[in-house]
């Protein structure tokens, strides 16, 4: 947040279940992190979270997404091409594994 990205919350009363980060660059958005709490997953909340982000990021100019995610991370993978994102690019190694490295999938969409 100091660093100026947008961060958006979900909260249930007092307590925090959700978040999502995004770096915006000109005309460029740039999704760095989304979370459900585990109790609160496969409810729509992801989704919605998402769908907020987006329009955020659109409303402050950018007219694309990119994002990075974990190919074993299925669920955030569907996620994503439910929202139309696809594939443009493979990070060779991006993220740390138990063991070795795990490459990151690059997507990305245009926002209408
Ligand atoms: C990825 C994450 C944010 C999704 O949030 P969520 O609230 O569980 O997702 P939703 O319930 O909104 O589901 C949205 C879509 O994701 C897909 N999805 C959800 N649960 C799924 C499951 N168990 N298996 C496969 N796809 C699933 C579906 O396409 C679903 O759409 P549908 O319900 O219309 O079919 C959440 O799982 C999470 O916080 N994971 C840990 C952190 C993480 O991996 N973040 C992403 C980093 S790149």
């Amino acid at each position: 947040m100091s660093s100026g990205h947008s961060v958006s919350v979900l909260r249930q009363g007092g307590d925090l279940i959700g978040f999502s980060v995004v770096m915006s660059v000109i005309d460029e958005a740039h999704l760095l992190n989304i979370g459900i709490c585990k109790h609160y997953q496969g409810q729509g909340l992801g989704a919605r979270l998402l769908r907020h982000a987006m329009s955020c990021a659109q409303l402050g100019g950018a007219s694309r997404m990119f994002l990075e995610v974990r190919p074993s991370n299925e669920r955030a993978v569907e996620l994503y091409h439910h929202f139309g994102f696809r594939q443009i690019g493979l990070r060779k190694g991006y993220y740390p594994a138990t063991t070795g490295r795990e490459d990151g999938l690059v997507f990305d969409r245009e926002l209408p």
